[in-house]
């Protein structure tokens, strides 16, 4: 089913330039990307988006490793772009990401994993929305 969901380039893939690699992934796969943006969080915008992980222990960490830099966003929609997406972006924790997949590739810490994706078709359009808002 056609479907939208939220990938962000993470500060650290930034850093890396591997922007490139992320996007020729997600078009390899046959997805489309249909808006794209660089910017640097601020801490407001960047709890918004991680609200779900508020009482976690890692939160103010995962807030600074966000906002510490420029990270790009883009809208990637086709036939189950949620799960399509988190296939190529592999688990969160790099370590157990399978070889082929961007964390499995391409990162080895848990905090600095390369990639965001939302994890269901409601958190895709709900971080879009915090991304890019209608006008
Ligand atoms: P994301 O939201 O960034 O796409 O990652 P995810 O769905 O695979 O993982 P999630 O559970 O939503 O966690 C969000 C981000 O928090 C960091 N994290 N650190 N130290 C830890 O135990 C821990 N657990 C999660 C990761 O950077 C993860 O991407
Ligand atoms: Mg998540």
């Amino acid at each position: 089913m056609a479907e939208r969901t939220l990938i962000l380039v993470k500060p650290d893939g930034v850093r890396r330039r591997l922007i490139g690699e992320v996007i020729a992934r997600i078009e390899a796969k046959g997805l489309d990307i249909t808006r794209m943006q660089m910017r640097t969080l601020d801490r407001e915008t960047a709890e918004r988006h991680y609200a779900e992980h508020v009482d976690k222990p890692f939160f103010a960490g995962l807030v600074d490793f966000i906002t510490s830099g420029p990270l790009v966003a883009l809208i990637v929609e086709g036939d189950d772009a949620v799960a399509a997406t988190r296939q190529i972006m592999g688990a969160t924790n790099p370590l157990e990401a399978t070889p082929g997949s961007l964390r499995g590739d391409f990162a080895t810490a848990i905090g600095e994993n390369l990639v965001h994706g939302s994890d269901s078709p409601d958190n895709g359009e709900r971080e879009i929305g915090i991304f890019f808002p209608p006008a």
